[in-house]
């Protein structure tokens, strides 16, 4: 689209991230800032201790965020609500006229970090959902069953048979983005859907497979939910990041934790992305001989679906390997970032 490759430089417009975690309280200033540095906007997720639930919640939420970003930026929080069994539709309502809600966010209750509050049944949110249909307002799904007999790595598999697809039928005018999927399953799934279905990759599925995870040695700092899972699935998510359908968009999950938590007999969940967020991406499209595909990926497909205008800046990214940090800042506590120490290739030089 507006894309400028030479063989050193790329030019793409400021890209956005429809798939984003801050947390809250004195981790905002270190999230916030990272996020607001080459990033237009950002989709920001609604799993705090207590979740924002309600209009109102994410209203005072959205003030800290904006409280936290350094002076002179524009940069843009894009609230979400997070869907419990006891949401009432007339909270769509609300959401829509508040102007800064733009999606509704689906947990099934105990699939990942502060879901304990999720859907226990999505036929229990169907009133909800009939709503959201009616006004456009996007459902965004963490896909995963969470049934304690069902391996880890078959959880999102099956939630595309046994959810999506019959929420698909049941609400085929309901706009619904399938988040940080990991699986050729998703991915085929989303592609032969309408235009009302989308996905978000995230930076880490696209550059790592499960034995990054698990082969010689365990790396606590690249265990995230949905896991990371065989190479074959990693392929799959490349061709279709790179294969230029607008169906397919930047969503880093950027899920910051401390290092103790990581490093931790029960190790948290979440990789955090935003220390180099497009340069990840730039890394894995690159080594897809597919950098032309970035700009659309990374800053028009998003936008298109969520029906908000393109951004009008421009962010110029320059071949010139650069080391990553071994260790960054969140609050108060050392936190160790996603491909910490390894090299990328690509670095923003210019973010007008
Ligand atoms: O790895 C993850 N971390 N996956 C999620 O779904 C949640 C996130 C978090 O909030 O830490
Ligand atoms: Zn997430």
């Amino acid at each position: 689209m507006s894309t400028t490759l030479t063989l050193d430089t790329l030019t793409i417009t400021q890209p956005d991230d429809w798939h984003l975690h801050l947390r809250d309280g004195p981790a905002l200033h270190h999230t916030v800032s990272d996020v607001a540095r080459h990033f237009a906007r950002a989709i920001v997720m609604p799993n705090l201790a207590p979740p924002v639930i309600t209009t109102a919640q994410a209203a005072d939420y959205r003030e800290r965020i904006l409280a936290a970003r350094p002076k002179g930026n524009d940069w843009q929080p894009l609230m979400v609500l997070y869907l419990t069994d006891n949401t009432p539709a007339d909270e769509i309502d609300r959401a829509i006229n508040s102007g800064f809600i733009h999606a509704i966010k689906y947990y099934p209750a105990g699939a990942t970090t502060n879901s304990d509050s999720g859907v226990t049944d999505i036929k229990k949110v169907y009133p909800v959902l009939e709503r959201m249909q009616k006004c456009g307002l996007p459902l965004l799904l963490h896909g995963e069953v969470t049934d304690a007999h069902i391996d880890i790595f078959d959880r999102e598999a099956v939630f595309i048979e046994r959810t999506l697809n019959p929420l698909c039928v049941q609400f085929p005018g309901l706009k619904i983005v399938l988040e940080h999927i990991t699986t050729a399953q998703s991915a085929q799934f989303v592609a032969s859907g309408g235009e009302n279905l989308a996905a978000t990759i995230t930076p880490q599925h696209l550059l790592y497979n499960r034995n990054d995870l698990l082969a010689g040695g365990i790396r606590p700092h690249n265990y995230c939910l949905p896991i990371l899972k065989r190479s074959s699935h990693q392929q799959a998510l490349i061709e279709a990041a790179t294969s230029d359908s607008g169906q397919f968009f930047l969503g880093t999950d950027s899920a910051p934790h401390p290092q103790n938590k990581k490093e931790n007999a029960c190790g948290c969940a979440g990789c955090y992305s935003h220390h180099a967020a497009i340069e990840l991406y730039a890394e894995a499209f690159d080594r897809a001989g597919a950098l032309d595909k970035l700009d659309n990926f990374a800053s028009h497909f998003g936008p298109s679906f969520y029906g908000l205008p393109v951004n009008q800046k421009k962010l110029t990214l320059r071949r010139a390997p650069w080391q990553l940090p071994a260790t960054t800042q969140l609050g108060g506590d050392p936190m160790v970032p996603f491909y910490a120490s390894e090299t990328l290739q690509w670095a923003v030089v210019d973010g007008e």
